[in-house]
Parts: structure tokens; C-alpha cells; sequence
């Protein structure tokens, strides 16, 4: 597509039947908004101006990139008053594209195919159509004797639709290239129909004008589908999921039960890693080669290393450095930072600290708001009182401490390089280095106690 024509997404409009708070075309799919994947496809395919179409306060021109401009439609209800709110953008000498928001996985190739056809049937309007969906709601296509369109039946009400449109197969996918005069001069003619302007209510107006309208037909199942409730969205869903996985494994990533894998479009993994059953990869993670994650494990929005492992556990914006190991059942919540070869075991949970290379953290501890130096080892049941019930204060655990088990730390404390810390201490002070910290009532043994006590009547 030579300096792209625009590109035009009718994003406006709730979508009443996903029965939700959410506009229809932020809902997501694979973790990105349907309308980012649409804007995706047409730059992939050329597109230099993107034109998304939204209602002001319905909340989606807040979301998107700077990169696509809006266009506000305040006036009239159905797919053809959107485009005619984006009447300013539409070069009446050139080709005007029309995506729809709620068609997430169309290819950037059909796109391209759509121009194609457009240009060499020298159509005024060519559409995207497929015979290989169920046509339930879909606008029909109507052909005429020279196999061009002659008109689109819209089926989302039955009522009063003739059986002959109801048995074709063949439907509107909803994306379209039109002359831009010949689209705006039917537009602004069009009837309405049930309070609202169809965009397809322009196409036997410029038949009638003397202008061809050509199909351009798909077997692309998954460019085709259009989401209108939430089972659609879940049957869009699996097809893109699959695409992901498909995709990742072929750039060398393996997927023992790739059905139990719930895989973001931004995520990244390395060559030989292995993404184990029951996995959920969110957000723009990244992970590096050779790793291991899973199984039964959650990972946003962080960044884990080469060679990691990770079972049964639930990373939330963190990040993790090559070979670390993580669980089972650990928790690393935002800005943990564990260093290359460090371990972080056992129903332990890391907050905004930052973990030294070969530290280890092995079972039972809270740690927040620490640092802890390399090659520290902390023992069982640690915690860090960061929080003192206003502020929250830090915690330093130096180079190569070893901690003893059932340690409490009361922030802000510091202990030294090296230095040891006595089982069950509460340690408020600051510990110099090379010192042993200890601090537990002493212990006190009351002989014969047993004895006296089971002999009382
Ligand atoms: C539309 C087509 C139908 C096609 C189907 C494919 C029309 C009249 N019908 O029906 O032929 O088979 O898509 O999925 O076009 N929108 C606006 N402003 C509005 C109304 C809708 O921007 O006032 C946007 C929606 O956000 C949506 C898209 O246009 O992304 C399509 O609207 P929708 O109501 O879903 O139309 P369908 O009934 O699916
Ligand atoms: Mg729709």
C-alpha cells in the first residue's frame, strides 16, 4: 500500500449486548484492546493515517495511542453516521479504508488484499466476505448476475427478513475500501433504518450512481470474526491464543499442554524455554532462554531472565536475573529485583526490594522495602517490619549475612557485611559488620517441672 490511504475504525457505541461497563471495543483480546489490534493490522498493512471513531465520554479516545487521531461522532446512531463523523478526514479524490473496532483479528493482508481488488476492479466500494462462518446477525451479501455486490441484508433483526437473504452463507466482515466522494455522496443520502444509518445502506446507492461494487472473499475464519457479546469474544480469544502459541513455538518455545496456557500478544520468550501446564503470561513480560515457568504460575507485566525457573508461583512488575530460582508458592509483588542466581523459595513473598546475585531466601519470610546483599542467606520465617503503622522504612541486610531463623527486622535497620544474626532475634538496631546480632530473653529451665505438675491430684 503506496503512501497508504486512511484508514477509518468505527469505534463508537457501547456494544449493549457484552452487558458491560467497559466500551465494547476496549475489551480485550489477549490482554490488548480489540481496537489496538485493528489499528495494529492497518499500519501493518501501510495505513499512514489511523482515524478511530468513538462517542466523547464513553472513555476510548483516552485510551489510545498518540499516534491514532479521533473523531468524535455526536450525531446519529449506526456504523454510516460514524463515517460520516469522520467526514474531515475522507479525501474525496482517494481511497478511504473502513475498519470496524469490534473485528480484532482481521490480517493486514486481507487489508491489503481489500486495496488490491479495489484498484484493479476500479470498484467505488470493495468489502471483505467470507461463506465460512455461521451467518446468524451478520449483514448478508446480496450478488448480482456479474458476481459484484448488489446490496448488504442486515440479519441482527430477523423480523421481517425474507428466507431467500436468510439461506446465504456468504456475509459482511465489515471492512471496506471506498472511492471517498462515492461513499460520502450515498451516505448523505441514506435512509435510516430502525433510528439508525447503516454504512451498508450506502452500497445500493452507489450501484445505483453507476459505480461497481466488488467482493473480495476469505477463508480466513479468524479475520472474520466479529464480537458483539462475550461468547463471541471467547471464541476470538481462542483463535488468537492459538495464533500466540503457534507463533512462540515455532521461534522455539515449547508448550507441554498448550491448551492450559494463557498467553498476552505482547508477551516475549527466549529459544528453549519451556512454558509449563496451567501458566498465565500477562501484559509486556519478557522472558529469556532456556528458562522454566510453570507449572501453575502467573507472570505480569515483569521481566525474567535466562535460564530462571519459576514454579507454582505469581510474579506481579517485577524482575528476576538469569538462573534465579522462584518457589514453589512464592510472591513477588512490585519492584522485587531478584539478582542472577538467587533463590527465592518457599511461601516467601518479595516487595519493592532488591535481592543480591546468589542471596538466598529459602522458605517462610515476608521481605519488603530491603535490600539484601550477595550471597546473604536468609533463614526461615524472616520478616521485615517495613511499616510502623505510618511510614514505611527500609531494611539493609548485608553482603553475605547469615540470618537465623524467626528474625524479625524493625525498619530502618541496618546490618553490616558478613555478620551473623542469633535464631528468633528482634532486631532493631543497627548490626556492624562481621558482628552477631542476637537479641531473645534468655532462656530460663525449671527442673522437675513435669514431675510436679502431673502429680497434683
Ligand atoms: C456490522 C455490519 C454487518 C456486518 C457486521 C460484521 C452495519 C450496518 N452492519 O453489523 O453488515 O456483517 O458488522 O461484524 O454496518 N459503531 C460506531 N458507531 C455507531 C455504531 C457502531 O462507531 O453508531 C462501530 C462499533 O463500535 C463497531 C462497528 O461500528 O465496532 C460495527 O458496529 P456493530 O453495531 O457491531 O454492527 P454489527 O451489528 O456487528
Ligand atoms: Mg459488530
Amino acid at each position: 500500500m503506496a503512501a497508504g490511504p486512511t484508514v477509518l475504525i468505527m469505534a463508537a457505541g457501547h456494544g449493549t449486548r457484552m452487558k458491560s461497563s467497559l466500551p465494547k471495543v476496549l475489551h480485550p483480546v489477549c490482554g490488548r484492546p480489540m481496537l489496538l489490534w485493528v489499528a495494529a493490522a492497518a499500519r501493518a498493512a501501510g495505513a499512514e493515517r489511523v482515524v478511530a471513531i468513538t462517542r466523547p465520554g464513553e472513555g476510548v479516545a483516552e485510551h489510545l495511542p498518540e499516534d491514532i487521531e479521533t473523531a468524535e461522532q455526536t450525531e446519529g446512531e449506526g456504523t454510516g453516521s460514524a463515517v460520516l463523523a469522520a467526514r474531515e478526514a475522507i479525501d474525496r479524490d482517494g481511497t478511504v479504508l473502513v475498519l470496524s473496532g469490534d473485528n480484532p483479528l482481521i490480517a493486514s493482508e486481507l487489508i491489503e488484499g481489500i486495496v488490491a481488488t479495489h484498484q484493479e476492479q476500479q470498484a467505488k466500494a470493495t468489502l471483505l466476505t467470507t461463506s465460512r462462518l455461521d451467518p446468524t446477525g451478520y449483514g448478508r451479501i446480496v450478488r448480482g448476475a456479474d458476481g459484484g455486490v448488489e446490496k448488504i441484508v442486515e440479519t441482527k433483526h430477523t423480523d421481517g427478513v425474507p428466507e431467500e437473504y436468510l439461506a446465504i452463507r456468504e456475509i459482511n466482515i465489515g471492512a471496506y475500501a471506498f472511492h471517498g466522494g462515492a461513499l460520502l455522496d450515498a451516505l448523505d443520502r441514506a435512509d435510516e433504518e430502525r433510528g439508525e444509518r447503516y454504512l451498508t445502506a450506502a452500497l445500493p446507492l452507489i450501484l445505483e450512481s453507476g459505480g461497481r461494487i466488488a467482493p473480495f472473499e476469505t477463508d480466513d475464519v479468524s479475520s472474520a470474526m466479529g464480537v458483539n457479546n462475550r461468547a463471541d469474544l471467547m471464541d476470538v480469544e481462542r483463535h488468537a491464543r492459538s495464533a500466540l502459541l503457534r507463533a512462540h513455538a515455532r521461534a522455539g518455545v515449547s508448550f507441554p499442554n498448550p491448551e492450559t496456557v494463557t498467553i498476552d500478544a505482547e508477551v516475549e520468550i527466549g529459544e528453549d524455554t519451556v512454558i509449563e501446564p496451567g501458566t498465565t503470561l500477562r501484559g509486556p513480560t519478557v522472558i529469556g532462554a532456556g528458562a522454566t515457568i510453570g507449572p501453575g504460575t502467573t507472570v505480569e507485566n515483569s521481566e525474567i531472565g535466562d535460564g530462571v525457573s519459576v514454579l507454582h508461583s505469581y510474579l506481579t512488575h517485577c524482575v528476576v536475573h538469569d538462573r534465579a530460582s522462584i518457589g514453589p508458592f512464592a510472591y513477588l509483588r512490585p519492584k522485587a529485583d531478584i539478582g542472577a542466581d538467587a533463590k527465592v523459595g518457599t511461601y516467601v513473598e518479595v516487595k519493592n526490594s532488591v535481592i543480591g546475585a546468589g542471596a538466598k531466601i529459602p522458605h517462610l519470610s515476608y521481605i519488603g522495602d530491603a535490600d539484601v546483599g550477595e550471597g546473604a542467606n536468609v533463614a526461615a520465617g524472616n520478616i521485615t517490619a517495613n511499616y510502623d503503622g505510618r511510614d514505611k522504612h527500609r531494611t539493609t541486610i548485608g553482603a553475605r549475612v547469615r540470618t537465623g531463623v524467626n528474625t524479625s527486622f524493625v525498619a530502618p535497620v541496618t546490618v553490616g557485611e558478613g555478620a551473623y544474626i542469633g535464631a528468633g532475634s528482634v532486631i532493631v538496631d543497627d548490626v556492624p559488620a562481621g558482628a552477631l546480632g542476637i537479641s531473645r530473653p534468655e532462656q530460663k529451665n525449671v527442673e522437675g517441672f513435669a514431675e510436679r505438675v502431673e502429680k497434683k491430684p
